[in-house]
């Protein structure tokens, strides 16, 4: 998206409530020097690069402009718009790689104390629910107390079906045994399966219908994977689609190879996310559905992707959509060996309590 203004003003007035990536600033504007609206604007913009439009005569003054942090480039006029084309793709590119940066080393340092919190809770969980079973089995007859122990046998399970989800989302590395040659589309399709009671319940209960497209998956290359992390990477994008779409919609699944990746996009019809919502998606305990949800289930897919050294984008639009697009390196034949199919006991948790 591009705005114009016509002068410093404006330029002040309509940087009140937008965040631009890139701000080219006229060094002589009709009312102040460029020079002194890019330190206003970069006080109101801290993530903003700006550059310079300077005529051929000033150009000392901009070189010396540029001197200023968030001055990252100049141009000249008349402005050769194939060139300034360049300099923009560059510091998009730049800017998106620093994102991904900040963004990894922050789920990094957030991940160490996450993997801490859920060691922590779950030995004291462990204690908990031992010892409700074996008060349970001491006061079988006292019905009151039984049912007591049931309620905190139960809100027990539910905090250890959260520190697992917070393991899940901590975990760096997938062990070797654990990794099997797969074709991506298969796990597509078998989470598509996975969630069907529940499009198939919603759209039943509500009148509603949810349509499932898997025209654009295409025949392509296999991964090196744990199938049961993939799969459920998979489930929680579908569900979170799901969410989004309370009224009907569809979720379309596409697939191609490029280069040494596998790519998978799965776009939704729902109801879109603002671009503070997009850009928080993938941290631990975002969430804009409390109270059902956590907020653990897109960073367990992150983090699920990273350890495949596999990568997750998310693009998004209020009221038409999202389309979280992945990335997985390609099995070569050198690593290919293909594993004994497995039987699906790996898949399903069960609000069992165990010590990580
Ligand atoms: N397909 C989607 N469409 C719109 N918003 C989404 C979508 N997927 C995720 N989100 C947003 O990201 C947030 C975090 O998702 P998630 O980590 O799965 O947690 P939860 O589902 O528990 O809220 C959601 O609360 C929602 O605001
Ligand atoms: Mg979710």
């Amino acid at each position: 998206m591009v705005e114009y203004a016509n002068s410093g003003k404006d330029a002040i007035t309509i940087s009140h409530n937008n965040r631009y990536d890139i701000a080219l600033v006229d060094i002589m504007l009709p009312d102040m020097q460029g020079t002194d609206l890019v330190k206003k604007l970069a006080v109101m913009l801290p993530s903003t690069d700006f550059i310079h439009i300077t005529a051929h005569a000033a150009l000392d003054s901009a070189i010396e402009a540029a001197r200023q942090e968030q001055v990252v480039s100049y141009e000249t006029k008349p402005l050769d718009m194939d060139h300034l084309l360049v300099v923009l793709k560059q510091i998009m590119k730049r800017k998106k790689m620093e994102d991904a940066l900040l963004q990894a080393e922050k789920l990094k340092s957030i991940g160490t104390i996450t993997a801490g919190i859920s060691h922590e809770f779950n030995n004291i969980l462990a204690i908990i629910s031992g010892n409700v079973q074996l008060m349970k089995r001491s006061y079988k007859d006292h019905e009151e107390l039984v049912n007591a122990l049931d309620i905190i046998m139960k809100a027990t399970n539910d905090g250890a079906e959260i520190s697992k989800k917070m393991y899940n989302f901590a975990k760096t590395e997938v062990g070797n045994t654990e990794y099997v040659t797969y074709d991506l589309s298969d796990l597509i399709k078998q989470s598509i399966e996975f969630t069907m009671p529940r499009w198939k319940n919603m759209a039943q209960a509500n009148g509603l219908n949810y349509h499932i497209d898997i025209e654009g998956i295409r025949g392509i290359s296999e991964v090196r994977c744990n199938s049961a992390e993939i799969r459920e990477a998979f489930v929680n994008i579908i569900n979170n689609a799901l969410d989004a779409m309370p009224v009907g919609g569809r979720i379309s699944f596409s697939t191609w190879n490029r280069d040494d990746s596998v790519f998978v996009s799965v776009s939704d019809t729902g109801k879109g996310m603002t671009e503070d919502v997009r850009k928080k998606v993938f941290d631990p305990f975002f969430t804009t559905r409390r109270p059902q949800g956590t907020g653990l289930g897109m960073s367990i897919v992150y983090s699920i992707l990273s350890r495949h050294n596999g990568k997750i984008e998310v693009e998004s639009e209020i009221g038409k959509g999202s389309t979280f697009n992945l990335q997985l390196p390609i099995v070569s034949r050198a690593d290919s060996t293909r594993a004994i199919p497995e039987t699906e006991q790996e898949s399903k948790s069960s609000g069992h309590i165990k010590s990580v």
